[in-house]
C-alpha cells in the first residue's frame, strides 16, 4: 500500500475504514485451490476471571466464543474473504472442564469445502502452565459461508489435498457431510 494511502486510512474513522476495507477487496481467483495446511490455525488465550462461571471453572460460553472466532480465522484465510458468517455449529462436545489460569488453545483446520461453504474441524485443549499437563476439553465442527458485497453466498476456492493424509481427511469429511444431509432430509420429511 502506498504511503499516502496509509496516511489517508489512518485519518479515517474506524467505521469508514472497515467499510472501505470491505468495499475495496482485492479480486480473488476462486478457482485457485488451497491445501488444508494453507489455512490451519491455532488461537490461544489465558483464561481469566472474566471467563468464569458460577462454579469458578471456565464458562462454556467463553469456550464457544473462542471456537467461533478461531474457526472463522481459518475460513477467512482459505477464502481470503473477511465476510464469512457462521451457518451452523455441527457438533459441540465438552469433554472436560477448563480452569482459570489455564492456557486454552483452539486448534482449527478446514476439512471440507462446498461451493460457498467451509467446514472447520476444531479441537480445544487446556494447559496447566505450572504442571504443563495438556487436556483435550472440547471438539466441534463449524460451518461458515462466504458472502459477497451484497451479502449473498459467494464461491470459495476448492480444498486441494497436499498429500495422502489430507486426501483421507477430506474424503472422511465428505462422507460426514453426506451422512448429515441424509439426516437433515429425513428430519425435514418427518
Ligand atoms: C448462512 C446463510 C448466508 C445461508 O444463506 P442461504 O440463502 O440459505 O444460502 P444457500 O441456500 O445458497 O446456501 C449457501 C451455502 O450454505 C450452506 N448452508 C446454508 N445453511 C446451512 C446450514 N444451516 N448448515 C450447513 N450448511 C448450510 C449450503 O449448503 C450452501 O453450501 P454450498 O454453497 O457449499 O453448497 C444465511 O442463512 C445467513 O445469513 N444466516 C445467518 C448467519 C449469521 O448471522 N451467523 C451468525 C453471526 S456470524
Amino acid at each position: 500500500m502506498a504511503r499516502s494511502q496509509r496516511q489517508h486510512n489512518k485519518r479515517m474513522n474506524p467505521f469508514d475504514r472497515l467499510a472501505d476495507r470491505h468495499r475495496n477487496r482485492p479480486k480473488i481467483d476462486a478457482s485457485q485451490g488451497h491445501s488444508i495446511a494453507f489455512s490451519r490455525s491455532t488461537t490461544r488465550r489465558l483464561m481469566e476471571l472474566i471467563d468464569a462461571n458460577s462454579q469458578g471453572n471456565v464458562h462454556g460460553g467463553a469456550i464457544m466464543r473462542m471456537v467461533d472466532e478461531a474457526a472463522a480465522v481459518v475460513a477467512i484465510k482459505h477464502s481470503r474473504n473477511p465476510s464469512v458468517v457462521t451457518a451452523r455449529v455441527e457438533t459441540f462436545n465438552f469433554l472436560a472442564p477448563a480452569f482459570i489460569g489455564d492456557l486454552v488453545s483452539v486448534h482449527c483446520e478446514l476439512q471440507y469445502v462446498g461451493r460457498t461453504s467451509m467446514e472447520v474441524s476444531v479441537e480445544v485443549t487446556a494447559e496447566d502452565l505450572i504442571t504443563r499437563e495438556i487436556r483435550k476439553i472440547a471438539s466441534s465442527y463449524v460451518i461458515y459461508v462466504a458472502l459477497d458485497e451484497n451479502r449473498q453466498p459467494t464461491p470459495v476456492p476448492p480444498l486441494i489435498p497436499a498429500d495422502e493424509e489430507e486426501a483421507t481427511i477430506i474424503k472422511q469429511a465428505r462422507l460426514r457431510r453426506e451422512h448429515r444431509k441424509q439426516i437433515d432430509d429425513a428430519l425435514k420429511n418427518h
